[in-house]
C-alpha cells in the first residue's frame, strides 16, 4: 500500500496557504494547515487547522510533531503597495517574517523534514533594475549587488540567503520560489493588505455607472500578474522536481496599472473614468522572466490576464454585494 504523504501548510488561513490546502488534499495528501487566523473566506479543507503563532518557538515545535513529507512556509506579514511601501510597516514586516523564519528553517532542518518550500517575492529585485516601465529586468541572476526597494524585499532576500545556507551547512532539502503579483479569488480585498488588482476590483464594483475611480501613481507603472490557479500548479512542480531554485513563479503578460484599471471596468460593463492621485507606488516596472522555469521545469503559465480579471472581478463584486 503506498504511504500517504503528509504536508504542513504555514499561512494556510491566508491566500496562497487557503488554496494550496485545497490542492494538496485533491492530491491524495494529508494536510495540516497553521495560521494566525481562520480563513476569512472558506472553511479550509486541512484535515488538521492549528490555530498559532509561528514566531513562538513552542508553536513551530508543536505543529512539527511528526515527520513530514512536505513543508510550505507561505507565513508571513505582507500586503500590496498600500502596506509595504508606505514605510509604516517596516519593523513588523521585518521582524514578523523574519522570526517565523528564523524558527522554521532551524526546525526543519533539526527535524529532518523530508522537503521545505520558501515563498520568496519578485520584490526581491533591485530597484535600479525597474526603473524603465517598459523594459525590466527580472531574471533570477539579477538578484545582486542586491537593491529591494522595500524592507519586505530585504527581507525576503535574507531569507532566501538563510534557507539556502540551511542546505549548503545543514543539508536541508528547500525549494525557493519569488512570487510575481499573485490574485485570485478568496485573497484580501478590502483590509489595507490588497494589491492592484483585488483594489481596482474593489473600487469599480464599489463605484456606480458614470462614476470614477482613483489609481495610485500616473497608472503608467507596469506590473505583470500570475492568477493563482496557475500558481499552485507551478509550486507543486518545482517541489516535485529536483531544481532547488530561487525561481520567478510569475506572468510575462505585463501591463500599465492604468490598462489593469480599464481592464477591470471594460469586465464591469460600466463606464467608470480613471482618476490618477499620488500614493505609494513602488517601482516604476515589473515582469517576471520565465526563461528558467521553462528551462528547469517546462512551466509557462496558460490563463491570459483577462481570464484571471474576469473570475476576480466576479468574486469580488459578490463580497461587495454581500457587505452592503
Ligand atoms: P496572505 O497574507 O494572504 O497569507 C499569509 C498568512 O500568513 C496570513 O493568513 C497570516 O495570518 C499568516 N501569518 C502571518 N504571521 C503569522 C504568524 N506569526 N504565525 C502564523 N501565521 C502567520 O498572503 P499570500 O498572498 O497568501 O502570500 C503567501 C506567501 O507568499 C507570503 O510569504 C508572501 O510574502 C508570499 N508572496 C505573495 C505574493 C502575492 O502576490 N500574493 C507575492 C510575493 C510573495
Ligand atoms: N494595492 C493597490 N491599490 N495598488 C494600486 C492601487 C490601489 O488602489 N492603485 C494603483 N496601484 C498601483 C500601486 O501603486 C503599484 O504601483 C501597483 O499598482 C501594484 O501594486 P500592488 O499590486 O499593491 O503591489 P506590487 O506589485 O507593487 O507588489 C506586490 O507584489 C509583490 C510581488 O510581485 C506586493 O503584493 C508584494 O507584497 C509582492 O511581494
Amino acid at each position: 500500500m503506498i504511504k500517504k504523504r503528509i504536508a504542513l501548510v504555514c499561512g494556510a488561513g491566508g491566500f496562497i496557504g487557503g488554496h494550496l490546502v485545497k490542492k494538496l488534499k485533491k492530491e491524495g495528501f494529508w494536510v495540516r494547515g497553521v495560521d494566525l487566523k481562520e480563513h476569512e473566506f472558506c472553511k479550509s479543507e486541512a484535515d488538521e487547522f492549528v490555530i498559532g503563532d509561528l514566531r513562538n518557538l513552542q508553536v513551530c515545535r508543536d505543529v512539527l510533531d511528526r515527520s513530514f513529507d512536505e513543508v510550505y512556509q507561505l507565513a508571513a506579514d505582507m500586503g500590496g503597495a498600500g502596506y509595504i511601501f508606505t514605510g509604516e510597516h517596516d519593523c513588523d514586516v521585518m521582524h514578523n517574517s523574519g522570526t517565523i523564519n528564523l524558527n522554521m528553517v532551524d526546525l526543519c532542518s533539526r527535524l529532518q523534514v523530508g522537503k521545505v518550500f520558501y515563498s520568496s517575492s519578485a520584490c526581491i529585485y533591485p530597484e535600479y533594475n525597474q526603473r524603465d516601465p517598459s523594459n525590466p529586468k527580472c531574471s533570477e541572476n539579477s538578484a545582486y549587488p542586491a537593491a529591494p526597494d522595500s524592507e519586505y524585499g530585504w527581507e525576503k532576500l535574507f531569507s532566501e540567503r538563510m534557507y539556502m545556507a540551511y542546505h549548503r551547512n545543514r543539508g536541508l532539502n528547500v525549494r525557493i520560489a519569488r512570487f510575481h503579483n499573485i490574485f485570485g479569488p478568496e485573497g484580501s480585498w478590502n483590509n489595507g493588505k490588497e494589491k492592484a488588482p483585488a483594489a481596482l476590483c474593489r473600487k469599480v464594483a464599489e463605484t456606480p455607472n458614470g462614476g470614477c475611480i482613483e489609481v495610485w501613481g500616473d497608472g503608467k507603472q507596469t506590473r505583470s500578474f500570475l492568477y493563482i490557479d496557475e500558481c499552485l500548479e507551478a509550486i507543486r512542480r518545482l517541489m516535485d522536481s529536483d531544481f532547488l531554485g530561487p525561481v520567478n513563479i510569475g506572468s510575462e503578460e505585463m501591463i500599465a496599472i492604468n490598462d489593469l484599471a480599464r481592464m477591470v471596468i471594460d469586465i464591469s460593463g460600466k463606464i467608470i473614468e480613471v482618476r490618477n492621485i499620488p500614493g505609494p507606488t513602488g517601482v516604476r516596472g515589473r515582469n517576471s522572466d520565465n526563461h528558467l522555469i521553462l528551462a528547469k521545469l517546462d512551466w509557462k503559465p496558460s490563463i491570459p490576464l483577462r481570464k484571471g480579471i474576469e473570475k476576480t472581478y466576479a468574486w469580488i463584486e459578490r463580497q461587495v454585494k454581500q457587505a452592503v
